[in-house]
């Protein structure tokens, strides 16, 4: 897969793509990342990406020619230019299911946000999906783009080692995973769940399931709406 990143600040990138399992991927050829500083699209000599809002307003706005010229550029000099995502807060939340999605394709490009915001004709005219990492709100894009890239990287054919899976874990079948135990079985006078040590794998299922929707129903109930066929399954 090949992901572009726009953004005026590339070195926010360099630590994220230099560990664990997005280094791994990239050096196994999994996944093919360029940083693209859309200052470098600007026209005049000062290299001006942003001006103040029509109308008024506190802040600067992101004009739209650089990005514009940047993205047109990206998709010029490539064969599977992916969808544009655009990185804000008034994007659709990004879920398991929509990181699935994207992990599909061929290549993919995120567009970082500055400042109060980005022209809208780049939002209107350019961009595929606008995407929100939370209902918060960060000082750009730049960490919104990180948390996509490690979400759809790990879930890249070979990105995850042998001995890690994508399979069984939260979100997976809409809830939460259930607690996890290692060795030892008794610490500090806390013991490691009985069912886990009887070898009974069914038991274990059951146990596990069980404990997923318990935490679902305490952390995330919203989760929990229209799943009653999933809890059922649990106790079957
Ligand atoms: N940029 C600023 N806040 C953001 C958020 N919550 N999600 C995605 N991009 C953002």
């Amino acid at each position: 897969m090949r992901i572009d990143v726009l953004t005026l600040f590339p070195e926010m990138f360099t630590g994220p793509l230099e560990y664990s399992i997005i280094k791994r991927a990239r050096q196994a050829g999994v996944v093919e990342v360029h940083l693209v500083n859309f200052r470098d699209w600007a026209r005049d000599k000062h290299h001006t990406v942003d001006d103040t809002p029509f109308g008024g307003g506190p802040g600067m706005v992101l004009k739209p020619e650089p990005v514009f010229d940047a993205v047109e550029a990206l998709r010029s000099s490539q064969e599977t230019a992916g969808p544009l995502i655009y990185l804000s807060p008034k994007g659709e939340p990004l879920t398991q299911r929509l990181v699935k999605d994207l992990a599909a394709l061929p290549a993919l490009t995120l567009l970082c946000g500055r400042y109060e915001g980005l022209d809208q004709r780049v939002v209107d005219h350019l961009v595929d999906r606008e995407v929100s990492v939370g209902d918060y709100v960060l000082s750009g894009g730049e960490p919104a783009a990180i948390v996509v890239l490690d979400a759809v990287v790990r879930l890249l054919p070979g990105a995850l080692g042998d001995d890690q899976s994508a399979e069984d874990e939260s979100f997976n079948d809409g809830l939460l995973e259930y607690p996890q135990y290692t060795r030892p079985a008794e610490f500090r006078g806390w013991n490691v769940p009985e069912v886990l040590l009887s070898g009974h794998h069914e038991a274990i299922r059951r146990w596990r399931k069980e404990m997923s929707v318990t935490v679902t129903r305490k952390n995330r109930p919203d989760l929990l709406r229209g799943q009653n066929d999933i809890i059922a399954g649990g106790h079957s």
